[in-house]
C-alpha cells in the first residue's frame, strides 16, 4: 500500500476509537491515515469489552458496520442484580423509553471495522508505531512513525490520539496544559472466557461478602465471567477448579439456579482505575477514547465512551470540512467531557456499590446492601441505573 506523506487527519491507534473515526470521516469525504503499533491479529484478538450501548449500535448501523452485529449480536433488555442470595431484574425498555444494549464483543466490532477500512477506506497501517507528534504550536502538525524498520513523517491538518491510555499523543502536550483526575481501586478483575453456554440469558452483577462477580457472555456457547481479586493477582494462582468454586460461592442464590462449568480458554487480570484528562484538545491535536479517559469496567462504559468521542469529533470535522467553521471543533472537549463525567460517576457508583473494599467495615457493607435494595424496590432508583446503563442518547 502506498502511504501519502500528507493527509487531512492523522489517526494514531486502530482500536475502536481510531477505526470508527476513520470510517465516519470517510463517509464525510475527509481523508485520513490510521497508524497502528501492533499487528492485525493482535488488534483483532485482544479480549476486552462486550456490551454495546444503544447509541453505539445505532452509529455502527448508520455507518454500514452493523451487518454482522445485527446477525450475530445478542440484544439484551435487562440485567440482574444479585445480592443477599436473591436476584432482582432491571428491565431496560420499560425504564428508558425503549432503549436496550447488545452483547457483541469488542473483538468482533474491531474485526468488522478493520475489514471495511481495508476494503473501502484510506490507508490503515499495522506495525506502524507513532514515535512523536510535532508542529502543534506552529500549526503545522505531523506524526513521525516507524514502519517496516524505517522512519516516516505524516503531515496533516489534525492529529487524533486514539492510542489508548499508554499512547504517545497525550504525552505530546506540553506539561502544565492538561489537568488530570485520577482514582485507583484496591481490587482488580480476573476475567475468563469459557466454552460453555451462559448459565443465564442476561448478565448478572453479583454482590457478595466474598467479593464481586459478573456473569456475561460472548456468544450462545461462550461465557465471559469476572471475579473481583486483589491487586497484583497472578492468574497462574487461579487454577480452573478454584475459579469455578469461587464463582459458585459468589453467585449462590436461594432456589435451583446452577452455574454450568466448561473448559476455560483464557484468563487475565485487569486493574481498575478512573482517569480523566481536561481538556481533550491541544490546538490541532485531539484526544479520544482511552487516550483521554479511563473508567473501571463495572457498567461497561469504556468502549462506548470511545465511540461517543469520535462521533462528536467526526461531526465537528465534517462541519469544518464543509463550511470552514471551527465552532464544533472548539466545543469538542466540553461536549465530550459532559458525557465522560456522567460515565465516570456511573462507573464509580457501580464499582463502589458492588465491590466490597478489602478494608471496609460492616457498616459500609450495610450501606452497599441498602443501596442495592433501593434499586430493587424503587422504580425511580432502577430507572436511574437503567438510563445510565443503556447510555445517554447522542444529541
Ligand atoms: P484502545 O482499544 O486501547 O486502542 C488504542 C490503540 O492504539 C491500540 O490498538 C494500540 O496498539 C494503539 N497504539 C498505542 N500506542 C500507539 C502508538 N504509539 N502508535 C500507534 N498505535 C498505538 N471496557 C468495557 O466496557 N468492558 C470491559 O470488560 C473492558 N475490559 C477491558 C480490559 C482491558 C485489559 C482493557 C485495557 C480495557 C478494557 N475495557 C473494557 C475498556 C475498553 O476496552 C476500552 O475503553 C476501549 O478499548 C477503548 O478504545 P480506544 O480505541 O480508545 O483504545
Ligand atoms: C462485560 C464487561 C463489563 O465491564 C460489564 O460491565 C459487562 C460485561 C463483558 O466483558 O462482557
Amino acid at each position: 500500500m502506498s502511504v501519502p506523506a500528507r493527509t487531512t487527519v492523522a489517526i494514531i491507534g486502530a482500536g475502536p476509537a481510531g477505526l470508527l473515526l476513520a470510517r465516519l470521516l470517510q463517509r464525510s469525504g475527509i481523508d485520513s491515515v490510521v497508524l497502528e503499533h501492533r499487528d492485525r491479529a493482535y488488534v483483532e484478538q485482544r479480549q476486552r469489552a462486550g456490551i454495546l450501548e444503544q447509541g453505539t449500535i445505532d452509529v455502527l448501523r448508520a455507518c454500514g458496520a452493523g451487518e454482522r452485529m445485527d446477525r450475530e449480536g445478542l440484544p439484551h433488555n435487562g440485567v440482574e442484580l444479585r445480592f443477599d442470595r436473591r436476584g432482582h431484574r432491571i428491565d431496560f425498555p420499560s425504564l428508558t423509553g425503549g432503549r436496550a444494549v447488545m452483547v457483541y464483543a469488542q473483538t468482533e466490532m474491531v474485526k468488522d471495522l478493520v475489514a471495511l477500512q481495508l476494503a473501502e477506506g484510506g490507508p490503515l497501517l499495522f506495525e506502524a508505531r507513532a514515535v512523536a507528534v510535532e508542529g502543534l504550536e506552529a500549526g503545522q502538525p505531523s506524526v513521525r512513525y516507524v514502519h517496516e524498520g524505517r522512519e516516516h513523517t505524516l503531515a496533516c491538518d489534525f492529529v487524533v490520539g486514539c492510542d489508548g491510555f499508554h499512547g504517545i499523543a497525550r504525552a505530546a502536550v506540553p506539561s502544565g496544559v492538561l489537568r488530570t483526575f485520577d482514582r485507583e481501586y484496591p481490587f482488580s478483575w480476573l476475567g475468563i472466557l469459557a466454552d460453555v453456554p451462559p448459565s443465564s440469558d442476561e448478565l448478572i452483577y453479583a454482590h457478595s461478602e466474598r467479593g464481586f462477580a459478573l456473569l456475561s457472555m460472548r456468544t450462545p456457547t461462550v461465557s465471559r465471567l469476572y471475579l473481583q481479586v486483589p491487586n497484583g493477582t497472578d492468574p497462574g494462582d487461579w487454577p480452573d477448579e478454584r475459579i469455578w468454586d469461587e464463582l459458585d460461592l459468589r453467585f449462590a442464590v436461594d432456589g435451583d439456579w446452577k452455574l454450568e462449568r466448561g473448559p476455560i480458554t483464557s484468563k487475565s487480570v485487569t486493574p481498575m482505575r478512573s482517569f480523566v484528562t481536561e481538556p481533550m484538545r491541544y490546538g490541532p491535536l485531539f484526544l479520544a477514547g482511552d487516550a483521554a479517559h479511563i473508567v473501571p469496567p463495572t457498567g461497561a462504559k469504556g468502549l462506548n465512551l470511545a465511540v461517543a468521542d469520535v462521533v462528536v469529533l467526526a461531526r465537528a470535522l465534517a462541519r469544518w470540512h464543509e463550511t470552514g467553521a471551527a465552532d464544533l471543533l472548539d466545543a469538542y472537549s466540553d461536549t465530550c467531557l459532559r458525557r465522560v463525567w456522567r460515565a465516570e460517576h456511573f462507573s464509580y457508583f457501580m464499582t463502589t456499590t458492588l465491590h466490597p473494599d478489602p478494608a471496609q467495615s460492616d457498616f459500609d457493607t450495610r450501606l452497599q446492601l441498602s443501596q442495592l435494595h433501593r434499586i430493587a424496590d424503587s422504580e425511580t432508583a432502577a430507572a436511574e441505573l437503567a438510563q445510565n446503563y443503556v447510555g445517554l442518547p447522542f444529541e
